[in-house]
C-alpha cells in the first residue's frame, strides 16, 4: 500500500475505534461511569483512559518521541500491575479529565502519523504500531460492551436486530486429511501470537457447519446434562457445582420456557442462534453429551482457512477481502449474534458457516506460542499469558471490530469465563468404517 493510502487507512482506524469508544461511554452518566458493574470489569471510565495511555506510551512516545502527556498516570492503568476487582479503588482520571486526555493524546498521534515514514523499524513498518493501537482500542470496546451486559438497569444500547437465515445449516463438514498453513508471516497488524506461519498435518476430522445453537443447548439442559458429571472433566465438574452453574449466563427459566436478558432487554431465547455466554467448561460437557468434542484451535483454523483447490490458507473463510456485513456478523452492528445460515456469501471453501463473528468459539487448546514464536513488541502482550491457565478462543464475536479479527486471531481466557461473547461448535473423530477419502 502506498505510504499516503497506508496514513489514511490507518486514521480510519484510529477515528473508527474512538467513535466506538465515545459510543460506549456517553452511554451511561458519569455516575454509571466510574461504578464497577462487575468484579470481572473495570469501570467503564478506566478503560476510556488506558486505550489513552496505551496510545500514548506506543505512539506518542516510543514512535513520536516526544514528551510524555501524562507520565503520572503510567502506573494506573497498567492492567498486569492492577487486577480488575481493584481498580475501582484507584485514583482514576475522573470522566472529564479522562476525555480530555484521550483526546490531547489523539491530536498528537495524528501529528506524529504525518510525519512518520512507515517503514525500516519492525515497530513501524506497514503502520504496525499503529495497527496494534487500533486493534488495542477495539478489543477495549468489546470489554466494554461486555460491561454493558452485565450493567444493570434501562437499556441504553440499541442496534438492528442481525439478518435472518438464508440458507440452512446443519450437521457436520468433513475436513480432509493433510497439512496447511496455520498462523501467518505476511499479515501486516497481525499480533505476536499469530505469527509465525507452519505447516500443520491433521488427520481427518468432522467439524459442525455451524456453531452450537441455543435450541439444542436447551436439549442438553432438558436432557439433565448439568446434573450428569459424566458428560464433564473433573475440574468442569467442581467448577460446575462451586459456581452452580444450571444454564448459561443471563438465561431464566419461567416455566418451560427460556429467556435471556441481553443489554438490558428480556426476551424468549431464539432457538436458532449460536448460544453465547458459555464458559470451556460448559462446552466440553456439551460436546461429551452430544457425544462429540471440541475442535482443537489448528482444527478450527484449518476449517476455516484452508481451500483444498489451492492448497493455501485464506486469510478469511471467504478469501482474502476484509469483512464486510455481508460476510460476518462483526463491529456490533448487530447486538446479538445472528441466526444460523445467516451469512452463507462468509463460507468456508468446504462448507463451513460462521466461523468469523457471531461469537468466540472456545477450542481445546491451552494458549501457547507457535513454533518459531518471537514476542513483539514486548514480553507482555502474549508470552506472559502462555501456558495451561488458559484456552483459545476464535473467530470473533458480534463485539469484535473487523480490524480486530482475522482467520489467525487469536484470544484466550480462563476456561470458567462466562461474560465474553463466547460459544462453541463441535468435533469429532471419523467412527470406524466411517469414509473419509
Ligand atoms: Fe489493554
Amino acid at each position: 500500500m502506498q505510504t499516503q493510502a497506508l496514513k489514511e487507512r490507518i486514521a480510519t482506524e484510529l477515528s473508527r475505534s474512538r467513535s466506538r469508544t465515545a459510543l460506549l461511554a456517553d452511554a451511561v452518566d458519569d455516575g454509571d461511569l466510574v461504578k464497577q458493574h462487575s468484579p470481572l470489569m473495570s469501570p467503564l471510565v478506566w478503560d476510556l483512559a488506558h486505550v489513552g495511555n496505551q496510545e500514548e506510551l506506543w505512539l506518542v512516545r516510543d514512535v513520536g518521541k516526544r514528551e510524555p502527556v501524562r507520565s503520572d498516570i503510567d502506573e494506573l492503568y497498567d492492567a498486569l500491575r492492577h487486577p480488575r476487582r481493584e481498580r475501582p479503588k484507584l485514583p482514576l482520571l475522573g470522566p472529564v479529565e479522562a476525555r480530555g486526555y484521550v483526546a490531547e493524546v489523539r491530536r498528537k498521534v495524528l501529528d506524529v502519523l504525518d510525519a512518520v515514514r512507515l517503514e525500516g523499524d519492525p515497530l513501524v513498518d506497514r503502520g504496525f504500531a499503529f495497527g496494534m493501537i487500533a486493534q488495542h482500542e477495539q478489543q477495549h470496546d468489546e470489554t466494554m460492551l461486555a460491561t454493558h451486559q452485565l450493567r444493570v438497569g434501562e437499556p441504553v444500547l440499541s442496534a438492528p436486530p442481525p439478518p435472518a437465515a438464508r440458507v440452512r445449516v446443519a450437521g457436520e463438514v468433513l475436513i480432509p486429511a493433510g497439512p496447511f498453513t496455520m498462523g501467518t508471516s505476511t499479515e501486516p497488524w497481525a499480533l505476536d501470537n499469530e505469527r509465525p506461519a507452519h505447516r500443520v498435518d491433521l488427520p481427518a476430522y468432522y467439524i459442525d457447519a455451524a456453531p452450537v445453537t441455543n435450541g439444542q443447548y436447551a436439549e442438553f439442559i432438558a436432557d439433565g446434562g448439568y446434573d450428569d458429571p459424566r458428560w464433564w472433566t473433573p475440574e468442569g465438574w467442581r467448577h460446575r457445582v462451586t459456581a452452580g452453574l444450571a444454564a448459561p449466563m443471563h438465561w431464566r427459566r419461567d416455566g418451560d420456557r427460556w429467556y435471556y436478558t441481553r443489554f438490558g432487554r428480556t426476551s424468549p431465547v431464539a432457538p436458532d442462534e449460536p448460544v453465547v455466554h458459555v464458559c470451556f467448561h460448559e462446552a466440553q460437557a456439551y460436546a461429551a453429551w452430544a457425544g462429540k468434542r471440541l475442535p482443537t484451535e489448528a482444527e478450527w483454523e484449518k476449517a476455516a482457512r484452508f481451500d483444498p483447490a489451492s492448497g493455501r490458507s485464506r486469510r478469511y473463510p471467504w478469501g482474502d477481502e476484509d469483512p464486510t456485513p455481508r460476510h460476518a456478523n462483526l463491529g456490533q452492528r448487530h447486538l446479538s449474534p445472528a441466526p444460523v445460515g445467516a451469512y452463507p456469501d462468509g463460507a468456508s471453501p468446504l462448507g463451513v458457516h460462521q466461523l468469523i463473528g457471531d461469537v468466540w468459539e472456545w477450542v481445546d487448546t491451552d494458549f501457547h506460542g507457535y513454533p518459531g514464536f518471537a514476542a513483539f513488541p514486548y514480553r507482555e502482550y502474549s508470552e506472559v499469558f502462555f501456558g495451561t491457565d488458559y484456552k483459545v478462543l476464535r473467530g470473533g464475536s458480534f463485539g469484535t471490530d473487523p480490524v480486530a479479527c482475522r482467520g489467525t486471531f487469536r484470544n484466550w481466557d480462563f476456561p470458567i469465563r462466562r461474560q465474553i461473547f463466547a460459544g462453541f461448535r463441535c468435533a469429532r473423530d471419523p467412527r470406524p468404517g466411517e469414509e473419509v477419502d
